[in-house]
């Protein structure tokens, strides 16, 4: 089989190939390399028969294989790089804001201050939702967790904007990715609000994305809220940190359901599903039930014993791919001083640090290279907001939904993707004659 030309490093064309020998059948395959990886179909001409189907990967929950090129976010975990469209996190996170991040994300460039001005206008003006909605929501129980509240109502827009199928026409796509960035707010603000028993609050136009948010969740008698401009600063950060991390669980999920060709609401509402979970966008909530749990730094040594002897996990500690320090972490950490200096310092932020320190230190979690993650510290910011556990995981949609969306408008426009649909190894019985009830 012939092997592709393509640029070297050095700008020079250069074919790179593998030589796979069968060692049941002695014949030698040439496997062609494309930046530097195989394409996992070139597998299928390995076989054993004509009549077999060829070779293929197993790789259960995906631990080495690329679904998807995408030039949206990379990711180093060795080297602990976080870059959306190649800007680093600690630049953006210092120097941007959340919606001109988003822009980044979607657009692949950083806006003008024209665009930025109208991309900031067209989000803070689409931000009501329709009474309905509003009414949907009001339908849940008292006590529901806000997280299927928002996963349901972003599911239940796809409703209210039927053309939001017709995802081939580009100036379609646009309108619903405005859509969901502005009424993602909204909707979580409503779960929150929701739950409390407290009216619904809505949106203003004269207020910051961030700021328009602490509106909607705080908002009581006053005439005009105020939000406290650092507070506001502070979960813009952290929205920056959260807008996108590559092919995650909740992304693939996006990109798969995405993939059936279905209207973005539906898409988007299959990432949120996947972010509650307490492995995922989940873990903020877990971190704050354990550190509250653990409850004195006495009681640490205690704790530590019992996840070494895997009673049960560090919560906000390890990651799938970064395995020396998340740069998410790092700056988080710093943003929760800065909601402290407003807020009064959460005595679970000593117990964070008290046991973050301890697990570095101890042979299990060096060896296991487990590092705090970005949920180590983002639900110490979020309560230290007000916010109840359960909204934890709201407060990561929100920031993601930009990063869902530029992955699937990435997917959608990949003339190579198709319906997304795994292989699998059977190991079931086979060819079984069907026994009436009577007599088994
Ligand atoms: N506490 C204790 N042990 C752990 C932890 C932890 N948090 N995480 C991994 N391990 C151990 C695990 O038991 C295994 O040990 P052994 O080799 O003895 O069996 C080893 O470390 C490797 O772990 P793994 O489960 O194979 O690693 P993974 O890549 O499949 O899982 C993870 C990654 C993030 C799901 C996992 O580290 C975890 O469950 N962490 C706690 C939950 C959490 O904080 N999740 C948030 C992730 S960051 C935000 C996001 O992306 O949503």
């Amino acid at each position: 089989m012939a092997t592709p030309q393509h640029e070297g490093s050095g700008g020079r064309a250069v074919s790179e190939s593998l030589t796979v020998t069968d060692n049941r059948t002695g014949r030698t395959y040439e496997i062609p390399l494309e930046d530097g990886h195989i394409r996992a179909l070139e597998l299928r001409q390995i076989k054993i028969s004509d009549a077999d189907f060829g070779l293929m990967a197993y790789d259960p929950a995906f631990m080495n294989t690329a679904s998807c090129r995408s030039a949206v976010t990379y990711l180093d975990g060795e080297r602990g790089v976080l870059e959306y469209r190649g800007y680093p996190i600690e630049q953006l996170a210092e120097q941007s804001t959340y919606l001109e991040v988003a822009y980044l994300l979607i657009f692949g460039e950083l806006p003008t201050a024209a665009e930025l001005e109208d991309w900031t206008h067209k989000i803070t003006t689409h931000t009501f939702v329709h009474e309905n909605v509003k009414r949907y929501m009001q339908g849940f129980r008292h006590d529901a967790h806000p997280m299927g509240m928002l996963l349901g109502s972003v599911g239940a827009l796809s409703t209210f904007y039927p053309d939001a199928n017709e995802i081939q026409d580009r100036h379609n796509r646009e309108i619903q990715t405005i859509r969901l960035i502005a009424k993602m707010p909204t909707l979580a603000a409503f779960a929150y609000r929701h739950v409390r028993g407290q009216p619904y609050v809505y949106p203003v136009n004269h207020l910051t994305y961030c700021g328009n948010l602490l509106s909607m969740l705080y908002k009581m008698t006053e005439v005009n809220y105020e939000p406290d401009p650092r507070l506001a600063h502070a979960l813009d950060v952290l929205f920056i940190l959260h807008a996108d991390h590559e092919q995650n669980c909740s992304t693939s999920a996006v990109r798969t359901v995405g993939s059936s060709r279905v209207d973005p609401y539906t898409a988007i509402s299959a990432g949120i599903g996947a972010l509650y979970g307490p492995l995922h966008g989940g873990a903020n909530e877990s971190v704050l039930r354990m550190l509250r749990r653990i409850g004195t730094r006495e009681n640490i040594p205690a704790f530590v014993a019992g996840v070494k002897e895997g009673k049960e996990l560090l919560m906000g500690f390890g990651h799938r791919v970064y395995k020396n320090f998340d740069p998410r972490a790092t700056i988080i950490k710093k943003a929760c001083e800065d909601v402290f200096a407003v807020t009064g310092r959460n005595p679970l932020l000593d117990i964070a640090i008290e046991l973050a320190e301890i697990a570095l230190e101890d042979e299990y979690f060096i060896s296991r290279k487990l590092y705090p993650n970005v949920d180590f510290y983002s639900g110490l910011i979020y309560e230290a907001l007000g916010l109840p556990d359960t909204m934890f995981p709201v407060m990561f949609a929100i920031a993601r939904t930009s990063g869902w969306i530029a992955q699937w408008l990435e997917l959608v426009q990949d003339p190579e993707q198709k319906i997304t649909r795994p292989r699998q190894v059977y190991t079931g019985q086979r060819e079984r004659a069907y026994l009436p009830v009577d007599q088994r």
